[in-house]
């Protein structure tokens, strides 16, 4: 922190980095939040971001910084002297698409003493490894949300319900076992705390949940129960909502297979058990069946013909456990079929664009 402030920028200023970032900014306490935007731009320059919640009514948010770009903010005379303390990723995770490491590399290279702790609010497996290998003396924190929320129109962002951010310090994914990752957990557990004392004092959050490291990699994996077995299976059913699937009998065996096949795979992975807090699959389905309406995140991108979170979502894992030697048959049927769902859905709108031509 440079004379006691505290410089935080968020990369991505969709529904979670808007929703967080509001959360975060308060200059009497000198804690100043900026925002990297992309298409929404003109309008969050102008006019900052209204939000509409459910936790904590209706407000407004000015940042302290709105850029275009990660160059501009990166390059901006405005930007802090030393670097920033955070740089928050709150993209989409598309690693096929995008390296987010790369991307924010001038962000997190303005410091000269490696102090910006890179925060990864995304959802999946694996996020972290690109960070980790392009910037080896950086902490990371990485955290899961299970927070509703939407941007309806540029800058107006709306939370439908939930709060909950969980956090860890990320040094190799296994809890630091080399020198050098036991002062990365050190550093990332020192950056996890003050983040969650932020987010409870200022943000006046119940639930923003400080963890160790393999903790919150279980709660990633545990995470992956329900966004695995469900995001993908409501493309490939054609388009079903979660409570109609956990409603159909053969859908139903078929999710609590893909949730068990992961209660499975990561106590081998990560080398201890899913703590008896989180959620089993018989209950997760059970729990669903209220979800009406409910349609993942990857089914709203298919239908939108956006790229969906397939890599981090089922890709990395896959990967992952075979690293470890751990089988996960169904979510191989499942990455495969999406897959190759979306290079065609790819080419199909390519012949239809070159056809008009
Ligand atoms: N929304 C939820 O309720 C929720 C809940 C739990 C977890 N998550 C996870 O949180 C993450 C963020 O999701 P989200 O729903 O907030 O997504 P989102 O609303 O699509 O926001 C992502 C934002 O990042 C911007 N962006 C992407 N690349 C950028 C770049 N290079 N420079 C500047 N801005 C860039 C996008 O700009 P454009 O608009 O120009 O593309 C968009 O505004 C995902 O991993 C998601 O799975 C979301």
């Amino acid at each position: 922190m440079s004379g006691g402030a505290c410089n935080i920028l968020f990369v991505g200023a969709g529904a979670i980095g808007c929703f967080y970032a509001s959360r975060l900014h308060d200059p009497a306490s000198k804690v100043y939040v900026s925002l990297v935007c992309r298409s929404n731009y003109p309008t969050i320059a102008k006019s900052g971001v209204s939000l509409r919640t459910r936790s904590f009514g209706d407000y407004h948010f000015s940042p302290h910084e709105v850029y275009s770009s990660i160059l501009a903010a990166a390059e901006s005379p405005k930007a802090p002297a030393n670097g920033w303390d955070y740089v928050v990723v709150t993209t989409k995770a598309l690693p096929e698409v995008t390296d987010d490491s790369k991307d924010i590399e001038p962000l997190v290279r303005k410091s000269a003493d490696g102090k910006t702790c890179i925060v990864l609010i995304q959802n999946g497996v694996g996020v972290e490894e690109a960070h980790r290998s392009r910037f080896p003396a950086n902490p990371i924190v990485s955290a899961v949300t299970i927070a509703s929320v939407e941007q309806i129109e540029h800058g107006l962002i709306k939370q439908n319900k939930w709060t909950r951010i969980s956090m860890g310090p990320y040094s190799d994914g296994l809890g630091g076992r080399t020198h050098e990752s036991v002062e990365l957990v050190r550093r990332g557990t020192e950056n996890v705390e003050h983040l969650v004392e932020l987010l409870t004092r200022i943000g006046k959050l119940r639930d923003a949940e400080a963890y160790d490291e393999i903790k919150l990699q279980q709660v990633r994996w545990h995470k992956i129960c329900i966004n695995a077995a469900m995001n993908p299976s409501a493309v490939l059913s054609g388009g079903v909502g979660n409570a109609d699937m956990v409603m159909d009998p053969e859908l139903r065996e078929h999710l609590k297979g893909v949730m068990d096949e992961i209660f499975r795979a990561a106590p081998a992975i990560l080398g201890r058990e899913f703590p008896e807090s989180l959620a089993k699959p018989e209950l997760i389905l059970k729990s669903t069946e209220r979800n009406k309406g409910g349609k993942p995140s990857m089914l709203l991108d298919w239908e939108a013909g956006r790229p969906m979170e397939l890599e981090v979502i089922l890709g990395n894992p896959l990967k992952v456990a075979r690293r470890h030697n751990v089988e996960m048959a169904r979510m191989q049927s499942l990455y495969a079929l999406l897959k190759m769902a979306q290079r065609q859905r790819a080419q199909n709108s390519h012949k239809q664009k070159t056809s008009k031509i």
